[in-house]
């Protein structure tokens, strides 16, 4: 018996279109499955409404965002106001995951912001953080996530703490089929527990990089690893239904 929720998070990131969107529902309908565990799911964000519209008739899946804005309104153009995910009913949202860092530069400061943004209109956020292989290769893990936690979790209120979850994703394990050990895996949430200063042994602690139905068990075995995020193979009803089984009889 796990002490935390157990929370399986698919990530669909620029993928699916209505037609796989609608074949996934139908699919997930017919499995009928009893899901013992949370399971979420961040579509693009113009997906967001007719997900939430599907996953209301399948029950059970929660619907999220994958990225927000920093503010929640004002001359900001293309971008996402966490006040309008808030009011249409989205639970959560992604802040910081390694593709927003990398491609769109964002740093641990403005990931900051989004995260008290977010937080402001009782989001629940993803906080991912994660080293590169290099910096793994440089023994720099431990330092390069501890400075994503501080500066990204800078001035969490109190009272909002509660609605803060940490993905820990090593950037050379995502879509790369290399998935960090379980032993290493927990090693670095551990580490990550013991580095909150709010909410520490409540909070959700997810594991994403390359999860597969044929993996997650040994993962979600570790003490620490509370659940996984999960992008490739989340996008298949039969593999996000595997994923769901696998966190359902731990
Ligand atoms: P992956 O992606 O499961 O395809 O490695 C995980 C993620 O980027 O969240």
């Amino acid at each position: 018996m796990k002490a935390r929720e157990i929370h399986i998070v698919g990530n669909w990131k620029m993928n699916q279109t209505l037609h796989e969107i609608s074949n996934f529902f139908i699919e997930m309908t017919k499995m009928k499955m009893e899901l013992k565990c949370k399971a979420w799911i961040a579509p693009q964000a113009l997906h967001i409404a007719i997900l939430k519209e599907m996953a209301f008739t399948t029950g059970a899946i929660q619907v999220g965002a994958q990225n927000c804005s920093h503010t929640d309104s004002g001359a900001f153009t293309g971008e996402t106001s966490p006040a309008a995910l808030a009011d249409m009913g989205v639970e959560f949202v992604l802040v910081g995951h390694s593709e927003r860092r990398t491609i769109f530069n964002e740093g641990n400061e403005i990931l900051n912001q989004k995260v008290l943004a977010a937080l402001k209109n009782n989001l629940k956020v993803i906080y991912c953080v994660g080293e590169t292989l290099s910096e793994r290769e440089s023994n720099t893990t431990f330092s390069v996530i501890e400075e994503q936690l501080k500066v990204g979790l800078q001035n969490v209120p109190a009272d909002k703490a509660h609605l803060v979850m940490i993905a820990y994703e090593p950037v050379w394990a995502i879509g790369t089929g290399k998935v960090a050990t379980a032993e290493q895996a927990e090693e670095v949430h551990a580490f990550i527990r013991g580095k909150l200063t709010q909410n520490s042994e409540h909070a959700i602690i997810l594991y994403g990089g390359s999860v597969k139905p044929d993996n997650i068990d040994t993962l979600l075995r570790k003490e620490n690893i509370d659940g996984a995020l999960v992008g490739g193979a989340s996008l298949k009803a039969s593999d996000f239904r595997a994923l769901c089984s696998s966190a359902s009889v731990i």
